[in-house]
């Protein structure tokens, strides 16, 4: 990771004035291929990244949590009688801290005795872009997830943490997201990504194998915030459902690329488009994790283009912004590429020769000020171990 533990620990200090009692991490992720299928039940191939988040904790003699971040001016505080309630009130949790207390609250509804527990202070550093698509939030909930799992002696195993994790951002902060962020954050292993069944969740880590094939990961942050993007993500996830509906199925994850004849015949034109990016795309994962496991990733790059071009036509999340990074990446020597999270903003990624990095983030950055579009954020990133 790029963050000093240090960072967190320090920060604790200055504001809680004494020295927490551990440090854990929760780590972004870049998916590598496999978009808007998580809540599809379909596959996912996401891994962590060498950015994260770092909480640090300390225990206190009483009900009351602060939580600070480097991020916000003021501590924040909730009372742990208010996040042991079966429902939250309406209004009790808003703003950056929803996430850390709702993971608090989803702890409790996955059986946590929150009564048995005593208060904490945390304090959170963090040097995962926000509202970049590389999951600044899963990080955080997954680093707090980790840190009270310890702290508070609760048992919980990674795959667990995950949808503990996905409860909080779906019922506490209200973003109807699937379980892939979470899952990468927790499962993610050095150099590998991590292969996700959605609807067993069953998990399988894959070798990436980039540093032996002379490959990096080039993360290009077109600082379009897709913040304000739920509207859509939502949009999107109820076309997958109608779609689910009309063809009688309970998830699109019962059909495959076979069935897209009968679905062009029965859907609407829109949702057929809908429907056949998620086929498509599971079918691309798979594919993906054939082709590392046999030919290794110089192989994958037309997996990654295609994938872009079904979120682009098919799907229609991309922005102008992530066309450009990707065409420009792709023109000017990468393998493959392709918008990578939510869409409608965020990053994208190319998988680039490690000689020809500069190459392409030279390009991309000429290419978006002649275009007048705002400097793009240009790093690289290797798949690290998750959350811990
Ligand atoms: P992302 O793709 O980065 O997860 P989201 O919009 O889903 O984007 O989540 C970003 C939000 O997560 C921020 O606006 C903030 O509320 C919260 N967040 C993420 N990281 C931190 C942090 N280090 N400190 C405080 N809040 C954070
Ligand atoms: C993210 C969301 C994930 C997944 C992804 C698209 O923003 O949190 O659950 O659906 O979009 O693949």
């Amino acid at each position: 990771m790029t963050l000093s533990p240090q960072t967190a620990a320090d920060g604790f200090t200055s504001r809680y004035g004494r020295t927490p009692d551990g440090l854990w991490q929760g780590s972004g992720r870049v998916n590598l291929i496999g978009e808007h299928t998580d809540y599809n039940d379909g596959f996912v191939l996401p891994f962590a990244i060498d950015r994260s988040t770092v909480v640090a904790v300390g225990a206190r003699d009483d009900r009351t949590v602060r939580i600070s971040s480097d991020f916000a001016d003021a501590a924040e505080t909730a009372a742990l009688d208010d996040l042991a309630a079966e429902a939250l009130a309406p209004g009790t949790l808003s703003g950056w801290s929803a996430y850390p207390f709702g993971v608090i609250w989803a702890l409790g509804r996955f059986g946590a005795d929150l009564s048995a527990v005593s208060g904490v202070d945390a304090h959170v550093a963090s040097d995962v872009p926000t509202g970049a698509g590389l999951s600044s939030s899963a990080a955080l909930m997954c680093a707090v997830a980790t840190a009270l799992n310890d702290e508070w002696q609760l048992g919980f195993d990674a795959p667990t943490l995950a949808r503990i994790g996905q409860l909080a951002e779906n019922k506490a902060v209200g973003a109807p997201t699937g379980i892939m962020d979470e899952s990468a954050s927790l499962l993610g292993r050095r150099d590998a990504a991590v292969f996700l069944d959605c609807r067993s969740l069953d998990s399988e880590i894959i070798d990436l194998g980039f540093e032996q094939a002379g490959l990096q990961l080039l993360v290009i942050n077109t600082r379009v915030d897709h913040e304000h993007a739920t509207g859509g993500y939502a949009e999107r996830r109820a076309s997958c459902e109608k779609g689910a509906r009309e063809l009688g199925v309970s998830s699109l994850r019962d059909l495959d690329v076979g069935d897209l004849p009968r679905a062009e015949r029965e859907l609407d034109d829109v949702t057929f488009r809908r429907v056949r990016h998620i086929l498509t795309e599971n079918e691309r994962v798979l594919d993906t994790v054939r082709t590392l496991r046999t030919e290794g990733p110089r192989a994958i790059g037309s997996l990654l283009d295609a994938s872009h071009v079904s979120m682009r036509d098919d799907f229609e999340i991309s922005v102008p912004e992530l066309d450009l990074a990707v065409a420009t990446a792709q023109r000017s020597g990468a393998l493959g590429a392709r918008m990578t999270g939510g869409g409608f903003g965020g990053a994208a990624i190319a998988l680039v020769d490690a000689a020809r990095i500069d190459a392409v983030s030279d390009a991309v950055t000429r290419a978006f000020a002649d275009a007048g579009f705002r400097e793009p954020e240009l790093f690289t990133v290797r798949a690290a171990d998750g959350a811990g």
